[in-house]
């Protein structure tokens, strides 16, 4: 089988797929528990972590094979690694590649960590967070998701 050598790290090439670059280190596994596919699932994929990016420092890398994102997938992505880049591969082409961009109103992704919150009671609303100087704002109670505790927990 044909190997290619990227970025210090001998890869396995996928004929169709997506591959998810520049994640954030630490959070490949993030991202598969994002898309559902940790276990119980028939998809193949790769998850290599905190290897060394060709623009400096570390980073994680996703590539799952004959699966395509949508763009639910892609916003929560966004949260957790803002720096992702998302390529489309097509017979072991890049055909597309795009960056991941958190959306000023994040409606329906995060769970508020606050129980008494309105998102969280019997009838909820649609949880609604925008982006904070220190990370994640509820537009309900104000309840602040900082950088320093992870957003993916509440994902
Ligand atoms: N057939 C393939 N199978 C698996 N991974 C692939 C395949 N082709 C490309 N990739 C990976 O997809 C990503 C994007 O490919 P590209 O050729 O644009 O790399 P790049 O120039 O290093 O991009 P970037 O500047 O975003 O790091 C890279 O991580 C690359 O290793
Ligand atoms: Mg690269
Ligand atoms: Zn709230």
């Amino acid at each position: 089988m044909k190997l290619t050598v990227s970025e210090g790290i001998v890869i396995s090439p996928i004929k169709n797929g997506t591959v998810i670059d520049h994640i954030t280190p630490g959070e490949g596994l993030t991202v598969i528990r994002i898309l559902g596919i940790q276990d119980g699932t028939n998809v193949t994929f790769t998850v290599a972590t905190n290897v060394a990016s060709s623009q400096g420092g570390r980073k994680d890398l996703v590539k799952i094979e004959n699966r395509e994102l949508v763009k639910s997938e892609v916003d929560k992505i966004a949260l957790i690694a803002p720096d992702a880049k998302i390529s489309i591969i097509r017979n072991f082409n890049v055909v597309a590649k795009k960056s991941v961009e958190i959306p000023s109103d994040i409606l329906g992704v995060i769970k508020c960590p606050n129980p008494n919150c309105i998102t969280n009671t019997k009838e909820p609303a649609e949880s609604r967070f925008t982006i904070h100087s220190r990370g994640f704002r509820c537009r309900y109670c104000d309840t602040i998701i900082s950088r320093e505790m992870d957003v993916g927990d509440y994902i």
